[in-house]
């Protein structure tokens, strides 16, 4: 889509005004100027301008920001402008958390099943959603269209479950499992490791900063 090379740290940003625009959304606010963006989202008017401008910018001197273009643009940057089917590996304490949170159908990512081992957890639902078993699993790929699986298994069976689903034509791997995983490179992994956020909030509480 975007063919121009668009650093780490500007991406990060996106979903954080994309959020944000959102809430604005909500509150049936129109438009914005840049000034009150910036305060509102504590980010400098320059750097908002200079990361908009990185895929064309999108507000008017002297007009500002029109907050529902703003959003859908930015939505289509992030590519939220397309339905993803998502599964569940792992119907555990966090695959279950997942599956129970509705919202993140309201930005395109559907979850479609849930796959795990446990006897006593196959065939069960949550939200609507069937528990079958792991062995299942290749077969429902392979029929079914799936752009996303998300990883909430232990730590020990992650790479090899991963490899499988890259095999079997999963392009997004959403990991959870506090493990890195190597795939073939047409294969996007995205890592959650809740333990390292951690870290980063106990290093900042020790008087430091990040970037
Ligand atoms: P859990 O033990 O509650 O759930 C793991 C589930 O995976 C179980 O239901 C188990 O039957 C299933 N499973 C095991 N092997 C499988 C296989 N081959 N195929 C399909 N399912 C399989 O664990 P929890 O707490 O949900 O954590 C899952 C992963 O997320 C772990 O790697 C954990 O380290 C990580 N994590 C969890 C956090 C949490 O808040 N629960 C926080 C940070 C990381």
């Amino acid at each position: 889509m975007y063919k121009k090379e668009i650093s780490k740290a500007v991406i990060n940003r996106l979903p954080r005004y994309y959020r944000y625009l959102g809430d604005l959304l909500e509150k049936d606010v129109v438009r914005i100027s840049s000034k009150e963006l910036s305060e509102k989202m504590k980010v400098t008017a320059s750097q908002i301008r200079q990361d908009l401008n990185n895929f064309g910018g999108f507000g008017q001197q002297g007009y500002g920001y029109n907050v529902e273009y703003l959003h859908s643009e930015i939505g289509k940057i992030l590519g939220l402008d397309t339905k993803y089917n998502m599964i569940i590996i792992g119907a555990g304490n966090l695959g279950l958390a997942l599956a129970n949170y509705a919202d993140f159908e309201r930005r395109g990512f559907f979850v479609k099943c849930i796959f795990d081992i446990a006897p006593s957890l196959i065939g069960t639902e949550i939200r609507g959603i069937t528990v079958k078993n792991a062995e299942e699993m290749e077969n429902y790929i392979k029929m079914n269209k799936v752009d996303i699986a998300a990883v909430t298994v232990p730590k020990t069976k992650a790479p090899s479950i991963a490899s499988d689903l890259a095999k079997w034509g999963v392009k997004g791997i959403w990991n959870f499992a506090p493990t890195d995983l190597n795939l073939p490179k047409d294969v996007t992994v995205e890592n959650v490791h809740l333990a390292e956020s951690l870290m980063k909030l106990s290093y900042r509480l020790s008087g430091n900063d990040i970037e």
